[in-house]
Parts: structure tokens; sequence; C-alpha cells
């Protein structure tokens, strides 16, 4: 039977996640952090000590890397990589980094592609990422494509880590993700681009919940 995709792309800081997950809940569907599988092998070739710049080694790791999405015992979502909680390492700016960079590597992107596919069973599946609508799940029947101005992005982020007790600087945030942009949006594969059938919605000023209900609203259209 077919099972309908909700795919939600966007630059990092576009509330993405947040919106996903929410929606994903509010639909009973399952959820697809696409970030986060990036992420993983990222962290996973750090742990292992890998070169950045040897693509062999890394689409290796991306083959061997194992990762498991769970719940703890409190309900909170959890990243397990090669049987490790890797959660909160997962979320640093350096894993976002390392992400980056070997997302840039079409064989990595090419080892991952059926991974982040089999998440597509039935009632259906909120996919977060880049290339979400345009790449991986082409066929799907919403899609949605989220921005917020970098100004805006970068204070959400500031709020985000301030909040852990984390130091940094707005400016060096906003640094950060204007140079993250750049390369998402310049690389040869896959690069950050909004699916033709997609609908923009920009939460800049937009609370949470009224990205929610809009992002709803597109799906029972
Ligand atoms: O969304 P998140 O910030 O977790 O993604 C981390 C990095 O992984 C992004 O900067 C991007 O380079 C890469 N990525 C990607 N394709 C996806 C999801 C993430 O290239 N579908």
């Amino acid at each position: 039977p077919f099972v309908p995709v909700l795919t939600i792309d966007g630059p990092s800081g576009s509330g993405k996640g947040t919106v996903s997950r929410l929606v994903a809940a509010r639909l009973g569907w399952h959820y697809l952090d696409s970030g986060a599988l990036y992420r993983a092998v990222g962290v996973a070739a750090g742990w292992a000590d890998l070169d950045l710049a040897d693509p062999s080694a890394l689409v290796r790791c991306a083959f061997d890397t194992q990762v498991e999405f769970r719940e703890n015992g409190a309900g909170e979502p959890r990243v397990l990589i090669n049987g490790l909680d890797a959660t909160d390492e997962l979320r640093t700016e350096t894993a976002g980094a390392a992400a980056s960079a070997i997302a840039a590597i079409p064989e990595v992107r090419a080892a991952l592609k059926d991974r982040q596919r089999a998440f597509r069973r039935p009632p259906g599946l909120v996919a977060d990422g880049r290339d979400m609508g345009t790449v991986i799940f082409p066929d799907a029947p919403h899609k949605v494509f989220l921005t917020a101005s970098a100004e805006e992005r970068a204070e959400r982020r500031y709020k985000q880590l301030k909040d852990k007790g984390v130091s940094v600087t707005l400016d060096s945030l906003l640094r950060e993700i204007l140079a993250r942009d750049a390369r998402d949006a310049q690389r040869a594969v896959a690069p950050l681009r909004p699916a033709e059938d997609a609908v923009h919605i920009d939460t800049t000023g937009l609370g949470i919940d009224e990205v929610v209900e809009r992002v709803l609203q597109w799906v029972r259209r």
C-alpha cells in the first residue's frame, strides 16, 4: 500500500527538528531525523580518528556505523551509535561541522539512502533534512520547505545553548550558521534547495505552535 510521506527540508536552525517531531506525534506517523544519521557518521569517524579528507574510509564508516533511535525510560528521544548513547555529542557544533563535511561526499550520501527510505512504514513518515523532498522521497505527497532569517536562527540556537549552560557568543553562532548554509547550498551533490512542489513557510517571528498548525493544514488540505 502507498505510505504517505511529509518531507520537511530547510537550513539549520529553521525549527525543522522540533516542528517535525511535533507534527509526527500529532499525525501518529514515524519520524526520520536524517541529519542525525549524517551527524552519527561524523561522530563515529571522529571516534575512529578517520581523516575527513579520506572518502573511502568515510564511506566504509557510513556503511558500518549502526545508528538506533529510541526513547529512554523518561520518554526522551536518544540516539545510539554502535550501541552507545551519543545523543548529547550529536548535538554539538563539532558534530554538525563533521556531518556537513562528510555529507558533501556523494558515496556517503548513497550509502545512507536505503537506510533513510527504510523509515517509510505505515501509517506514514515525517522526514526531516535537506534533500528529503528532492532526492530521498521525491514522490512524497506533502513537501514543506522551512526558512527563517539567519539572525533569527542564530538567536534560537543561542537560547538553546544558553539554557544548557554552554557559553557561546551570538556573533560566532551567526558566522557558523552562514558558513554551514553556504556549504550546504553550494555542494555539488544534493545541495540544499526546495523541491519544486514544496510549500515555503518562513518561520521568522512565528512560534513553534503556529508553524506546526500551518504544516498540519498543508498536510490536510
Ligand atoms: O539537520 P542537521 O543540522 O542535524 O544536519 C547536520 C548536517 O548534515 C547538515 O549541515 C548537512 O550538511 C547534513 N545533512 C544533509 N542532508 C540531510 C540532513 C543533513 O546533507 N538530509
